[in-house]
């Protein structure tokens, strides 16, 4: 059975929120290990996502505006282009701070620091940051782009579109597959 282009990346939306999740009761508990191996896993999850969002969901939706495949005189495609931009800023935001929580995280393993370590407050803290965004980003990613693909005349477009976007986000990078996951 066929499913719509925003069942598929919203579905991918609540799986990561999941996986965010494990991520905090991993640090609640200060399972350092456990923590930074679900971050690691979230981290891959939301660049696999955005990398789908970037090559095939923004041209394909910029496009279908732009060439009027789109029913009941959809948005303008000025009004689409700004709402792309938003998004492309909080995928770098998500990106860089990520990256820099992952490097905070290996140093306090390799430098065997105690659990308890204030650096893991301050990693929680950027997290709760970061999750807070994300929130946010979702919801008008779901409502203003999602919705669009919903709206594309020409069924054969969003049977391809489809199969790209699961192409990418369903390619795990092959240090993930075989691993295992606490409560995942
Ligand atoms: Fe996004
Ligand atoms: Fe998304």
């Amino acid at each position: 059975m066929s499913v719509s282009t925003k069942d598929l990346l919203s579905a991918d939306h609540a799986d990561a929120d999941r996986l965010l999740n494990e991520v905090f009761a991993a640090l609640k508990k200060a399972d350092c290990r456990d923590a930074f191996e679900l971050l690691d896993l979230f981290w891959a999850r939301l660049a696999m996502h955005i990398r789908a969002e970037h090559l095939h969901l923004f041209p394909a939706m910029l496009g279908s505006v732009d060439s009027g495949l789109i029913k009941n005189d959809g948005p303008s495609s000025k009004s689409v282009a700004d709402v792309i931009t938003q998004l492309h800023l909080d995928h770098d935001y998500f990106m860089t701070e990520l990256a820099g929580v992952i490097k905070q995280m290996r140093a306090l393993m390799a430098n065997n620091e105690s659990n308890a370590s204030p650096v893991l407050a301050d990693i929680t803290m950027t997290l709760e940051s970061i999750r807070a965004r994300l929130k946010s980003h979702d919801e008008l990613e779901e409502a203003e782009i999602y919705a669009l693909a919903d709206l594309i005349h020409s069924p054969a477009e969003v049977l391809s579109l489809n199969s790209r976007i699961r192409k990418e986000i369903e390619n795990l990078p092959p240090r993930f597959v075989n691993r295992t996951y606490a409560g995942i």
